[in-house]
């Protein structure tokens, strides 16, 4: 049994290096489980209820799509606008009643903090599946994941993350996790958009090497591995801001070319024109087997907060 029974998954610093072992055997266990099969039973009687306040493509369905494969239900709320949110319902009401009906809660809401305000409220485990620009815990954990089997392990990484640094929640939980294995991380972004402040302080504070700039070209030639990400147009609130921002930082096959050596590729997806389609078929390009990983780790994440792992 996991240390994570009963547990909220709401930040990527909640986790120890030995939490990233466990989750990472079972998510491995799953994903050799699922071969040949279509579905187990371990949480047979089990729902999982999806609440999500924000557009969701990979998230949402990903999180359903564990939970049918591990044979458990699913109650969804289809969107914020036709739940009781509209009517000036809380987030904290929304959960304590949503924890009437199922045995653990993704939730998905624009505001900052939100998901933990859900936690404390229900008495059931709530999954944070992004928070605004906060933070997003299971996407970091699949990253993880992928990274381990594209690489083979995570000691030693020099990473590029690239893009929307300040307001990517991604970036900011994967971080917490990469910090574990005090991977080097380079900070690629526009000026305007870069990693905030309180989490490069407290990565230094733990020994972290980070190098910021704004060469994409420098950076990669240092790196094993791009962690692309999409700039959160959505997030800002003076566009002409955005205007300035976009298409900044593109990945071509000229750009590989020019880099000389094989590099995995990560990107958490949706992409806008950030890594260019030409870019799908070469070897390093991981994004949608990141997408598949997704499946498995969050299999494993369910059946370990419900207590069944
Ligand atoms: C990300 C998100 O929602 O934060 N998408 C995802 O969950 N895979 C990244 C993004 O929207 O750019």
């Amino acid at each position: 049994m996991s240390d994570l029974k009963g547990k909220d998954i709401l930040h990527g610093n909640q986790f120890s290096k030995k939490d990233i072992d466990a989750i990472i055997k079972t998510t491995a266990n799953f994903e050799k489980a699922l071969k040949g099969k279509d579905s187990l039973t371990l949480l047979k009687g089990k729902i999982l209820a999806t609440l999500f306040f924000e557009p969701s493509t990979r998230t949402r369905l990903s999180f359903e799509t564990a939970m049918h494969r591990l044979g458990g239900g699913v109650v969804s709320m289809a969107s914020g606008e036709s739940s009781s949110a509209a009517k000036g319902e809380t987030v904290a009401d929304t959960a304590r009643t949503v924890s009437q009906y199922a045995d653990v809660i993704v939730i998905r809401h624009p505001r900052i903090g939100s998901a933990k305000e859900a936690a404390d409220s229900a008495p059931i485990p709530v999954i944070n599946a992004g928070d605004g620009a906060g933070q997003h815990p299971t996407q970091a954990l699949l990253d993880i994941y992928t990274i381990y089997k594209e690489r083979g392990s995570l000691k030693n990484l020099t990473v590029s993350m690239v893009g929307d640094l300040k307001y990517g929640r991604t970036v900011h939980a994967l971080v917490e996790l990469l910090s574990l294995f005090q991977a080097r991380l380079y900070f690629v972004s526009p000026g305007l958009l870069r990693m905030p402040e309180e989490i490069t302080s407290h990565l230094k504070e733990k020994g972290i090497e980070i190098v910021e700039t704004e060469d994409i070209g420098e950076a990669a030639k240092a790196s094993d591995l791009i962690y692309m990400t999409r700039i959160q147009k959505e997030r800002f609130t003076d566009l002409s801001e955005y205007e300035k921002t976009k298409g900044r930082y593109i990945i071509d096959g000229e750009f590989l070319r020019r880099l000389k050596k094989e590099i995995t590729i990560l990107h958490p997806l949706p992409r806008v024109d950030e890594i260019s389609t030409e870019v799908d078929g070469y070897p390093g390009a991981a994004y949608f087997r990141q997408v598949r990983n997704g499946v498995f780790v969050r299999m494993a994440l369910l059946a370990m907060v419900l207590g069944k792992r």
